[in-house]
């Protein structure tokens, strides 16, 4: 197992087992997964929209409230996205706009793209590049889950995002002959923002567990 996947697991394993870094978890995957279907929407041409963006939409605000559900089982209330009740706020906040931001530059300077196609191409690779993401985080965290026997579940999150995935590679092959060239530049952008966010996560996490130990020795 790689370092990068120890780390993930332990820091998995630690939210897990601890129910306000748990709940605040959560509503942090939600509120990223409301920005996503948000920005999907705002994508959708009026006339141009096919099934597929609109369950991909569809999809995106289903996890969103289905993360945000699984809350109440933590008996922890986190009724909105603000600050207090996030982990690594402003990172969940801008991940995806940053990413967005860099994607469609990337596609002005490197490729030449403007207008309607850069941000099509700019949604196309930004969806891959968190898919596969999503794959990686939503399944470490649901093998965290079962290992624990939680009555928190994300596994029809996770099928979900596979299907999304394998459109997403579908659309890109008709975007762009080299698109696996595109797609490899956008998801090194985008590990960057991960560790970001990551690293801003275990900053919080350590936060609470150090206020719980000084909590039980006063
Ligand atoms: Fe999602
Ligand atoms: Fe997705």
């Amino acid at each position: 197992m790689s370092d990068m996947r120890q780390y993930f697991k332990a820091q998995m394993e630690l939210i897990v087992s601890t129910p306000e870094l748990h709940a605040r978890w959560l509503n942090s995957l939600s509120l990223m997964e409301n920005t996503g279907a948000r920005k999907i929407s705002r994508f959708e041409d009026p006339v141009h929209t096919n099934i597929i963006v609109l369950k991909h939409a569809a999809e995106e605000a289903r996890h969103a409230y289905y993360l945000k559900k699984q809350i109440a089982k933590l008996h922890i209330e986190c009724p909105d996205y603000s600050f207090e009740y996030l982990l690594a706020p402003i990172q969940s906040y801008q991940y995806l706009r940053k990413l967005d931001a860099a994607a469609c530059r990337y596609l002005k300077d490197e490729r030449g793209y403007k207008g309607r196609q850069m941000y099509y191409g700019a949604y196309l690779l930004v969806t891959y590049a968190i898919e596969v993401r999503a794959d990686e985080l939503y399944g470490a965290y649901q093998q965290a889950l079962t290992a624990a026997h939680n009555r928190v579940n994300v596994k029809s999150i996770i099928a979900e995002e596979e299907g999304h995935l394998e459109e997403m590679t579908r659309m890109l092959e008709g975007f762009h002959p080299e698109w696996q060239q595109m797609a490899t530049a956008v998801r090194e952008i985008e590990s960057a923002l991960f560790k970001q966010w990551l690293g801003a996560i275990k900053k919080d996490i350590d936060t609470v567990v150090t206020d719980k130990v000084t909590a039980a020795y006063n």
